[in-house]
């Protein structure tokens, strides 16, 4: 049996007719950028997330960089996020200008560690970046408390948590603004390049609307330096077809997360946690052994196609060194990154699927294979 990371043919084949329809209209209203289909998106993705406000851009670095850019955050100003994410986060504040201020991991969800956040708070900090990695927020409610107290700016990185929950509301409706990414494998996906900012502050995303177009709200003229964010109507109109199936396809995700969960509790494998008061979405099924390397490799020769998100942290990466940070800084991120391995994961997949891929990490894991071998 083969089994990919992720398949978007088996999502794509029921929606096909919708979406070719929808593109062609687009194409022969030749209206291709901040038409009837991103306006609707905007309306439609921001009421999913129970924000006020909308604003369709070109994918999730640059949504989290207008952001930053928009609260005013620039040179000089430290954002503090974490380490354990994809690079995106980290060059978003970098691109705005600012530092950014690593904070250490939970080891169980793999999410910020909350306490540790006040800590790294200097006169320069403007605003926290909390990072919903794999599909689960973090925690919220001490964190907005914090910045509440010290006059921060909480911007969510919720590239990877389409529809999560904290304590019943969701992604994008939990900081003052959050960004999103429609990567194409992400639980809501664009067939190229895609991204969203959602915000209840309608200052806020007035500049943000300013910033995606060139500084502009009338053509030509340009209030402030902004850059090419914009959203094209052909995403739009593929993200439409497919937003209607977002709640429905997490609910599969999180059966599918159920059903591993089940069959790896008894093998020496850490399954993921979800916290009390998360409704966690399982972007990525992320699980943690010290033999990673060799089992990736021995469910490869299976037919079973895995992956690691991430196997360096942002705090130790070439592009970054001048930051500064030396390996043992970051404890908690360091250890979880030679330790985690992402399952084959999408709505998609079968029971079948689910079993054989957990029987042969049940195979490696208590029958054989020593370390090294
Ligand atoms: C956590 C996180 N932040 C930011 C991004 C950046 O999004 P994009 O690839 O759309 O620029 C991603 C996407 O891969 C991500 O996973």
């Amino acid at each position: 049996m083969n089994v990919p990371f992720v398949d978007l043919r088996k999502q794509y084949a029921p929606l096909k007719d919708e979406i070719l329809a929808g593109i062609e209209k687009a194409l022969d209203g030749m209206q291709l950028f901040l038409g009837e289909n991103v306006q609707q998106l905007e309306k439609d993705f921001a009421q999913f997330c129970g924000a006020a406000h909308g604003i369709g851009v070109g994918d999730g670095t640059v949504a989290l960089q207008i952001i930053l850019r928009a609260m005013g955050i620039g040179p000089g100003d430290e954002v503090i996020t974490t380490s354990h994410t994809f690079i995106a986060t980290a060059e978003a504040i970098l691109l705005a200008g600012a530092k950014p201020v690593f904070v250490d991991i939970l080891p169980d969800t793999c999410l910020m560690d909350v306490s540790q956040v006040e800590a790294k708070i200097t006169p320069r900090t403007k605003a926290i970046l909390p990072v919903h990695l794999y599909g689960q927020t973090v925690d919220m409610d001490p964190l907005m408390e914090i910045a509440a107290r010290h006059g921060l700016r909480v911007v969510e990185d919720a590239c990877q948590a389409h529809g999560a929950e904290y304590k019943g509301r969701r992604a994008g409706s939990l900081g003052d603004a959050a960004g999103f990414s429609f990567y194409f494998s992400k639980n809501l996906g664009a067939y190229g390049e895609g991204g969203f900012i959602s915000t209840n502050d309608s200052e806020l995303a007035a500049k943000i609307r300013m910033i995606r177009d060139h500084g502009s709200n009338v053509r030509y003229h340009h209030e402030m330096v902004g850059l090419n964010g914009r959203l094209d109507e052909v995403q739009a109109v593929v993200l439409r077809a497919k937003l209607p199936h977002l709640a429905d396809w997490n609910t599969a995700r999180r059966d599918h997360a159920a059903r591993y969960a089940d069959l790896l509790k008894k093998l020496p494998v850490k399954t993921p946690v979800e916290a009390s008061g998360s409704r966690h979405i399982y972007h990525l099924y992320v699980i943690q052994t010290a033999r990673r390397d060799q089992l990736q490799a021995y469910l490869k020769e299976q037919g079973i196609f895995t992956g690691i998100h991430y196997p360096v942290p942002i705090h130790l990466q070439k592009a970054v060194d001048y930051l500064g940070y030396k390996p043992g800084s970051l404890p908690v991120t360091e250890r979880v990154t030679s330790e985690i391995l992402s399952l084959p994961m999408f709505a998609e997949l079968t029971d079948e699927q689910i079993e054989y891929v957990a029987t042969h990490v049940g195979k490696f894991l208590t029958e054989a294979v020593p370390v090294g071998s």
